[in-house]
């Protein structure tokens, strides 16, 4: 059993729409309420020691929903940041992200371009927004650089497994998984870093995942015996 804080914790904020569905508002309030949500568990796996936090904001399958919809969740990084760029600096807070932003709206870009810069220097939490991000599509890229370094004689055909993460979006392997409000599924999200991560589902909805709820995950996370194939110490 260890009782480690988990290094890199990635989170499938799911449930935005069904929680907005239950309180008879339009699915945008729950998306709404989903990115103020973002703030507060940063700030919460900020102060517990967490060195990384990914979060799944918007999928590479997500362009399927309603033109609205996808208008609303395109323009809500911008929001997002608009509103707490400031903060996030205050506490130290890196912001990065994984995906292919140049299909979002060129003023999102922007902010989420300047937010990455002013906070590259910081050493607190990173925060990672998964952003037009998908598992597959990010192999995939990796597969065809890999390649083309290769075809180009920059590089042998000789790949190793633990040079992959050059190659991928987010180098870093997942220690904890969490996904909220019921499904469970991985939906296309860090395929090749999930190999040995932690997988919590808790019923929870988003917008109402709160640093208890995500305390109480860290507990479970600790009791679990990490074994990666060997036996328990
Ligand atoms: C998660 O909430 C947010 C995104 C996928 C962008 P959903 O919008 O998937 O909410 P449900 O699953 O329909 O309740
Ligand atoms: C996963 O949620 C994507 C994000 C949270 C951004 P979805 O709601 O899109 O996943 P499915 O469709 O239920 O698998
Ligand atoms: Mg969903």
């Amino acid at each position: 059993m260890s009782l480690e804080i988990p290094k890199t914790v990635a989170i499938i904020m799911d449930g935005n729409g069904r929680w907005a569905k239950a309180k008879g508002l339009p699915r945008t309030a729950g998306h709404k309420q989903g990115a103020t949500n973002v703030r507060d568990i940063a700030l919460a796996c900020n102060e517990i020691g967490i060195k990384k936090l990914i979060l799944y904001a918007f999928s590479t399958e997500n362009w399927k929903r309603p033109e609205e919809e996808v208008g609303f969740l395109c323009k809500l990084p911008g929001v997002f940041f608009n509103m707490f760029i400031k903060e996030l600096m205050e506490k130290n807070i890196r912001v990065t992200f994984a995906g292919e932003l140049n299909r979002f709206p060129q003023d999102t870009q922007d902010v989420i371009n300047k937010a990455v810069s002013m906070t590259e220097n910081n050493t607190g939490l990173e925060l990672c927004l998964a952003i037009n991000y998908g598992s597959r599509r990010e192999l995939l890229l990796g597969i065809q650089k890999y390649a083309s370094e290769v075809a180009q004689g920059l590089r042998e055909n000789d790949l190793e497994e633990d040079e992959m993460s050059k190659y991928l979006m987010v180098e870093e392997e997942v220690d904890l998984m969490i996904r909220t409000s019921g499904e469970q599924r991985i939906s296309n999200y860090l395929l090749w870093q999930i190999a040995y991560a932690e997988l919590i589902f808790t019923p929870v909805a988003w917008p109402d995942f709160d640093k208890k709820e995500l305390e109480r995950c860290i507990s479970e996370y600790q009791k679990r015996d990490r074994r990666f194939g060997g036996l328990t110490s």
